[in-house]
């Protein structure tokens, strides 16, 4: 297949006058993805009890793999002979690779730690493995994926000034190793846009720092990591707004591991076009949903006898289709349609929030759409 050269760019298509929240378009080599968008996780190269037909059906654009699962299991070179992750799984649309720099730390026993990588032990096994830039470059490579991340370091939350500051000093060092990786993998080939990423915690200086240090490599799209870690609301949107008039406006901006709808809201009036996060199929599966007005759990004995759909606003197959008590009814009796219902209404809850918000921004009423979503919503059981 050939690729052209703009193959990836970013069109600013509106922006709230108000607010600052931004409609784009992302074009790559697979399609069009207009923001701001949500991307479901498919950790394993399956978004958890989603067939790829139904994501499509439900508005998906593009999803989430993550390199560290994948390189672990079946293993990069299995995925790479299947067809890479596209002909693997068989979804035609795009795919953002996490590039193991989150999952390593969170899941393996670390071992060492240092400039050069990390040294670990996989979950699975405790087969001893290094993770660094350039293993990190070569496995998403072998994934194929159309958006690929820097290896970066997460601080965990919550954690010392100096620690964040060596995350925020690695991951730039780490940055610029990926990037030339990166080049050196695909020899000019682009069909495979690379992603920076911005550490620093909770102190905005640092988040500055790290903006000033990755901006200048000058990537298609950057990052926010190290957030949805632990810390306050209030800490992630405060630093969202330090980081509003930092970012490059003409490149798409993605917090990394967001998926609460009120975030989801806030991340946008900070300028953020996109977001993942493994709560809507997590939840979905233990029988939490979303709702306008907040989760709820279907377990509850008050949806015994409600025959009314779980979210009459929700446009998805299982509010088109069933009722409340017959969902909770499958749910009691540990039927898998249960887990598949509840996912499938809370991933169309996401993306069909991303796509009322940019209707919203497009006709100019996003603060109004912002102020009406945020005063029914309440966190609830998510
Ligand atoms: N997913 C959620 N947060 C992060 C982060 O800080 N870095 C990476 N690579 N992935 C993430
Ligand atoms: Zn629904």
């Amino acid at each position: 297949m050939n690729f052209p050269d703009t193959a990836f760019s970013f069109t600013l298509d509106a922006v709230c006058p108000v607010t600052g929240a931004r409609a784009g378009t992302l074009h790559t080599p697979r399609g069009d993805i207009q923001t701001p968008v949500f991307m479901p996780v498919g950790t394993q190269a399956t978004v958890k009890a989603m067939a790829p037909f139904e994501l499509e059906e439900m508005g998906a654009r593009i999803i989430l793999a993550n390199t560290y699962h994948l390189y672990l299991r079946p293993g990069a070179d299995i995925v790479a002979e299947g067809g890479g992750l596209h002909g693997f799984m068989q979804w035609k649309r795009p795919i953002l690779t996490d590039s193991g720099g989150f999952q390593v730390f969170s899941l393996s026993t670390l071992n060492r730690i240092s400039d050069e990588g990390v040294w670990c032990r996989s979950h699975h096994d405790g087969t001893p493995h290094v993770m660094n830039p350039e293993w990190s470059m070569s496995v998403q490579k072998q994934l194929g994926s159309d958006i690929a991340m820097c290896f970066d370091q997460c601080a965990p939350w919550p954690c010392s000034r100096e620690e964040a500051e060596g995350a925020v000093r690695r991951t730039a060092l780490w940055a610029a190793r990926s990037k030339e990786a990166h080049a050196r993998e695909w020899q000019g080939e682009r069909r495979q846009a690379l992603f920076g990423i911005v550490q620093g915690s909770v102190w905005e200086d640092l988040r500055l720092r790290s903006a000033k240090d990755i901006i200048p490599m000058d990537f298609p799209g950057y990052a926010v990591g190290g957030l949805s870690v632990g810390e306050p609301h209030g800490d992630m949107y405060r630093i969202l707004d330090s980081l509003k008039g930092v970012l490059p406006s003409g490149k798409p901006r993605y917090l990394m591991g967001v998926g609460r709808p009120d975030n989801l809201v806030e991340g946008v009036a900070r300028g953020i076009d996109m977001f993942d996060c493994v709560l809507p199929t997590r939840n979905g599966r233990n029988g939490t949903l979303f709702t306008p007005y907040g989760a709820v759990n279907i377990k509850k004995k008050q949806y015994e006898r409600d025959f009314t759909p779980v979210d009459p606003e929700c446009d998805c197959y299982a509010c088109r289709t069933f009722t409340r008590a017959y969902i909770r009814h499958l749910y009691r009796s540990g039927e898998i349609l249960a887990s598949r219902l509840c996912s499938w209404h809370n991933l169309r809850f996401l993306i069909r929030l991303g796509e009322e918000m940019r209707k919203a921004i497009l006709e100019g009423r996003f603060p109004e759409f912002r102020r009406a979503f945020l005063g029914r919503f309440s966190g609830g059981e998510a």
